[in-house]
């Protein structure tokens, strides 16, 4: 018989898929500027950029709710990984995707109310959402107002390294993403994750 825990509040829910189209939509704007080419063009240039402004402006204040909601309701708790052995534990986290799942292995470390990540989801959400993500958004105001940026950095452009790491720090929320719809495939059943994001319930 299936066991379901109410895990996800709908605040998170909400901000979760919130969040999710606005990066699908300033992955394809942002990629369409990037790989501008007069001859071919996912989305029309002008377009692209106002909408990939408008899209960023948005996600900056679903990642100020993001920040606070965590802040006032303690889910902030649930990124910090807990010692002791935290290392070991990713390491069979790891192997378990990399092997056990395969041979229906059960998984290492299932939910709870207390612990809803296990030890290496808590840090990769960890870098995503308080690394990563903030490189974005910071870089992408600076690129909004670039009077902000240092008019040269080592003799170039100051600029280059904002756009650099602006681009590096998108490409890895790519990367991320598209690990994370896999993973979100390793429920009970591969739909049941994705239900979870949407009910708040954890099937297991
Ligand atoms: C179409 C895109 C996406 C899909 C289908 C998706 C799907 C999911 C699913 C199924 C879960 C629940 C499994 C789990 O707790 O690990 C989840 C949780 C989560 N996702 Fe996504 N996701 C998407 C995009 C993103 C993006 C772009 C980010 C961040 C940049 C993100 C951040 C998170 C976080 C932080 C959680 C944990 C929330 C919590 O329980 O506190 N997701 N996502």
């Amino acid at each position: 018989m299936s066991h379901r825990i109410y895990l996800l509040p709908p605040w998170l829910r909400i901000w979760h898929w919130t969040n999710a189209t606005l990066m699908i939509v300033l992955a394809v704007t942002g990629a369409s500027l990037h790989f501008a080419d007069p001859g071919l063009h996912l989305v029309p240039f002008s377009l692209a950029a106002k909408i990939h402004d408008i899209a960023g402006v948005a996600l900056l204040v679903a990642y100020g709710f993001f920040v606070l909601a965590n802040i006032v309701t303690g889910n902030w708790w649930q990124y910090v990984p807990k010692p002791p052995g935290v290392l070991a534990r990713c390491w069979k986290q790891i192997v378990f995707y990399g092997w056990g799942i395969f041979w229906g292995a059960p998984h290492p470390y299932p939910p709870t109310e207390e612990a809803n990540f296990n030890a290496l989801q808590a840090i990769v959400y960890w870098v995503i959402m308080y690394v990563v993500v903030p490189v974005v958004i910071l870089t992408g105001v600076v690129f909004l107002f670039p009077d902000l940026a240092p008019a040269k950095i080592f003799g170039l452009d100051g600029l280059l390294p904002v756009a650099m790491l602006h681009y590096l720090a998108g490409a890895a929320v790519i990367l991320f993403m598209l690990a994370h719809i896999y993973l979100g495939t390793t429920g009970v059943r591969p739909t049941s994750l994705f239900k979870m994001m949407i009910t708040g319930w954890h099937e297991e």
